[in-house]
């Protein structure tokens, strides 16, 4: 076998991976149609409601609300929902920092909760132990795309009487049992930051199916607005948080590819179960029965360190890139971000919660703890690749696993 490119050898791969993000004459057509309009804000515009619809419609929900990030879509459903001060809404340890810092934003708690080993999602048992006389929401992350236990998760908000919120940021294209996330709570939020499945360079949106909440989160997202009230009219706490029809108009256009691409990440991720399966210590992100459809933001594999010579995962890693095979990061968990393991969290918190224990943050996370440190992501626009493609990936980790001793030299 060839020497490891990190030493020289050649590079597995042999052609690059398709760029991203995808762009044709249609993105041109719409961002020069809002040139020629005159209108480039949502106030006046068209291109940001009609994506507004297109969205919500392709999802299975009555509303959608375009906004600035899916950091701020978050924001806008804990301010629409009430939430501050006082209050507790239970996120897992394992996820980007927005879906924290959203619950920060309102003076609310954030309760880290460890996430399955398998999955990397949230499971209802660790979920119910979290529950409080405070607890107002649970924010479910569907992790580089995987949907797990999300009916029950549901039905567990509803015994309780608190909201489930579905973080999609990763879940474009994802399906539960046939059914498009982001329904099966009160909000599913996403966000269109350029790594993410379909995208503007940033954006986010709001997926509602519930008629008043619609209404306090659009008024939320704009000012504290009311549709069809006197403009400078503001009846309740909101920011801006609108999305500009530039923004709307590329949306419009990538949603279009939205149903072929996420079919063909789950299809090709399906291959590299098999391909990296294969391979000794390589355990691929659980897909559970129930998830019709990965969207896949990533994929995400564990990585048995013993399986390679002992080599650290970031090693594995740099031999990867070394051979022309993309990854991104995975999260460090929460509880040791400066923010939480210093205590600044607590600056956003009343009297109370600020001097309070939080014995969550001294808990064991072994899931978060296995997905942070030991798993490897291949982003999303590797998975737009051909068969090809995947097979570089797989032979590329077999190149590395069988010459792992030299790693680390
Ligand atoms: C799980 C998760 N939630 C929320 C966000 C926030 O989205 P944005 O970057 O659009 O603010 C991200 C973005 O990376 C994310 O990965």
């Amino acid at each position: 076998m060839a020497q490891l490119a990190l030493h020289g050898g050649p590079t597995t791969k042999s052609k690059p991976f398709p760029a991203w993000p995808h762009y044709d004459e249609r993105e041109e057509r719409a961002l020069l149609s809002v040139l020629h309009s005159h209108n480039w804000w949502r106030g006046a515009g068209q291109q940001t409601a009609q994506f507004e619809r297109d969205f919500a419609a392709a999802h299975g929900a009555k509303h959608g609300i375009a906004c600035t990030n899916g950091t701020h879509a978050l924001e806008i459903c804990i301010a629409a929902l009430g939430i501050g001060q006082g209050d507790e809404v239970i996120v897992p340890n394992f996820t980007f920092v927005a879906t924290a810092s959203a619950v920060l934003s309102s003076g609310a708690l954030p309760v880290l909760v460890d996430v399955s080993p398998k999955t990397y999602c949230l499971n209802v048992s660790e979920v119910e132990a979290a529950i409080t006389p405070q607890t107002r929401a649970i924010i479910t992350v569907h992790m580089g795309g995987c949907v797990d236990q999300i009916e029950e998760l549901a039905a567990l908000a509803a015994r309780h009487d608190i909201a489930l919120i579905e973080d999609c940021a990763h879940a474009h294209g994802s399906e539960w049992q046939g059914r498009r996330v982001g329904v099966f709570g009160i909000a599913g939020t996403f966000s269109f930051q350029q790594s993410k499945s379909m995208t503007a360079g940033e954006g986010g949106i709001i997926i509602i199916n519930d008629d008043d909440f619609e209404c306090r989160a659009r008024s939320a997202h704009d000012c504290g607005r009311l549709p069809g009230e006197y403009f400078y009219e503001h009846f309740g706490y909101g920011s801006n948080y609108r999305l500009s029809e530039w923004q709307g108009a590329i949306l419009g256009v990538q949603l279009e590819r939205l149903e072929e691409q996420s079919a063909q990440r789950h299809q090709n991720a399906r291959l590299l179960d098999d391909l990296l399966g294969e391979l000794d210590g390589i355990t691929p992100q659980t897909l559970p029965e129930g998830c019709t459809r990965d969207g896949h933001y990533a994929y995400i594999f564990h990585v048995e360190t013993s399986a390679f010579a002992g080599a650290e995962v970031k090693e594995i890693i740099t031999a990867l890139n070394a051979e022309g095979i993309p990854t991104q990061d995975s999260y460090p968990p929460l509880h040791r971000l400066a923010m939480f393991a210093t205590d600044a969290y607590r600056q956003r918190l009343g009297p109370q919660q600020a001097d309070g224990n939080h014995e969550f943050m001294n808990a064991p996370f072994p899931g978060t703890e296995r997905g942070a440190y030991e798993t490897i992501w291949i982003p999303q626009y590797a998975l737009l690749g051909d068969t090809q493609d995947m097979e570089e990936i797989g032979l590329a980790l077999q190149k590395i696993q069988r010459r792992s001793a030299e790693l680390g030299k």
